[in-house]
């Protein structure tokens, strides 16, 4: 009998910077894998909108990056590593509403600033960690406990 922390599945997904056409694609195919992997319709939306978030922030602040998905009996987590800036105040970003997206980023619907509260709403946990001029880890863990509330 596996113990819980048994691995399922582990992808890595890379994110380019500045590639906000391509943007959406990596939460998708992680749907797409929980989906097939029979993971719970609850658990697979939370990551979903976890990983979107995460890849648009990838996407739009860093110089690229990756995303790597692992998928356990009893959790699925995400984790994100990019190349940086780096996050200087990590209480200032999970602020709702804080956002440094620029003006043409804002004209597509972005930068409202909702992007970091939103993982930590739809996580069970999320752990960032950021070194300025190096880059930023964040670790997103999502329960698949059928209890598992919002
Ligand atoms: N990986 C990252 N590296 C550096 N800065 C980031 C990163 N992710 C988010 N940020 C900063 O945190 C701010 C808030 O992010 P978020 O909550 O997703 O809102 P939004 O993307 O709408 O600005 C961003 O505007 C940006 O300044
Ligand atoms: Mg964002």
């Amino acid at each position: 009998m596996p113990a819980e922390g048994y691995i399922l599945l582990r992808r890595v997904f890379p994110v380019p910077a500045d590639a906000i056409d391509q943007a959406g694609q990596v939460s998708t195919e992680v749907r797409r894998l929980l989906r097939g992997l029979g993971v719970e319709p609850e658990v697979v939306r939370r990551a979903g909108i976890v990983c979107f978030e995460g890849e648009m922030n990838i996407a739009l602040y860093t110089k690229g990056g990756r995303i790597v998905l692992v998928v356990r009996p009893d959790r699925v987590e995400l984790l994100f590593s990019d190349r940086g800036p780096g996050i200087a105040d990590i209480d200032l970003v999970k602020q709702p509403g804080y956002s440094t997206a620029p003006d043409w980023a804002r004209e597509l619907g972005f930068g409202a600033g909702m992007g970091i509260p939103n993982m930590e709403e739809n996580s069970d946990a999320l752990v960032i960690r950021s070194r300025v001029g190096e880059g930023t880890v964040i670790r997103a863990t999502i329960l698949r406990r059928s209890d598992a509330a919002d």
